[in-house]
């Protein structure tokens, strides 16, 4: 049992036994544990028990949508983005986080990508540290220093003490060695040359068919395209466009990620958006009852905090 925990586990074991011994019922539970690299966005499940007889079908691709692979085949289920990892079990964009949401069964990670000072690309959500680190102080105020001396995990939970914000270096490292994809969302605002380190990073780390990078800022999103076509590119957006397919479109999208709540009141946005051969991915869901309708609705994918359950969820979704 000694070794039976991963390095990302171990090094926290001297102050943190209570979460190594967590750690380990993790393991134990685990249905599936991604130890090779997942191919780009296959999409999962369509020769699985949840694709029987009884599971729900969404509505009948069309032949621009079956050309993308990012478009669920009907009867597969929806893929299963960890938003900041599995962050209602572990602290938020740390890899520890990653670790439990790949144990439980995410084949896809998401994440939050801001430049420090001296404009290393970390892995924080927030436009300070003071929430979510022992620090205070926006992050490109803080040098990587700085930044590497930070607790990332004492605010969510004593056994967590020791977590660290990650560089995307480290992360896209911890991905490429033990598994998984990322969604990787540049973070507010960047020039060019910050998206262009982004860029470096993702190449140094030649895991470029299992990135999908996201983004609110659409400068961003161009200059990834010019500076790396072969990133697929999805954006994010709390309410919906005028013409989603159109900007789609215009901005080379794989993917048009929105807000569960906006498909709402326009729910047909799911089928002109495959039929354009862009998929559509939701966040954030962390109920049955939402998962259900987005999934009624034919998404492709849904970022939830709560991953483990999820993935659970569209593993038996054919028998409930
Ligand atoms: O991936 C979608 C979601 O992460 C966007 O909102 O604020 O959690 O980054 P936020
Ligand atoms: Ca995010």
């Amino acid at each position: 049992m000694k070794d039976a925990l991963p390095p990302v586990f171990r090094s926290h074991r001297r102050r943190t036994a209570g979460f190594a011994v967590g750690a380990v019922a993790v393991a134990a539970l685990a249905a599936v544990f991604v130890t090779a690299p997942s191919p780009p966005f296959s999409p999962s499940g369509a020769s699985g028990p949840s694709s029987g007889p009884s599971a729900p079908r969404p509505a009948e691709p069309d032949a621009k949508a079956s050309e993308s692979p990012w478009i669920r085949p009907a009867g597969a289920p929806p893929t299963v983005f960890a938003h900041r990892g599995a962050s209602s079990a572990a602290p938020e964009n740390t890899l520890v986080a990653d670790e439990v949401a790949r144990r439980g069964g995410a084949k896809w990670i998401e994440n939050d990508v801001q430049p420090s000072k001296d404009g290393v690309p970390y892995v924080l959500h927030d436009p300070t540290v003071d929430r979510t680190t022992d620090g205070t102080g926006p992050i490109r105020s803080l040098t990587s220093a700085q930044l590497d001396a930070l607790d990332a995990g004492s605010w969510f939970a004593p056994v967590y003490a020791g977590a660290r914000v990650p560089t995307l270096a480290a992360q896209l490292a911890d991905l490429r060695e033990r598994g998984g994809n990322l969604l990787l969302e540049i973070k507010g605002l960047h020039s060019r040359d910050e998206v262009a380190r982004i860029v470096r990073d993702v190449r140094e780390q030649a895991i470029t068919r299992r990135v999908l990078v996201q983004s609110f800022d659409v400068p961003s999103l161009r200059y990834a395209h010019e500076l790396a076509p072969e990133l697929p590119l999805g954006l994010l957006r709390a309410t919906l466009d005028a013409d989603p397919a159109a900007l789609a479109r215009e901005l080379g999208l794989t993917a048009y990620n929105v807000a569960h709540t906006a498909l709402t009141d326009k729910p047909d946005v799911v089928g002109e958006l495959h039929a354009a051969g862009v998929a559509v991915n939701v966040w954030t869901v962390d109920t049955p009852g939402r998962w259900k309708a987005v999934d009624d609705l034919g998404v492709d994918g849904i970022i939830t905090n709560r991953p483990a359950e999820l993935a659970g969820w569209t593993a038996g979704r054919g028998a409930v």
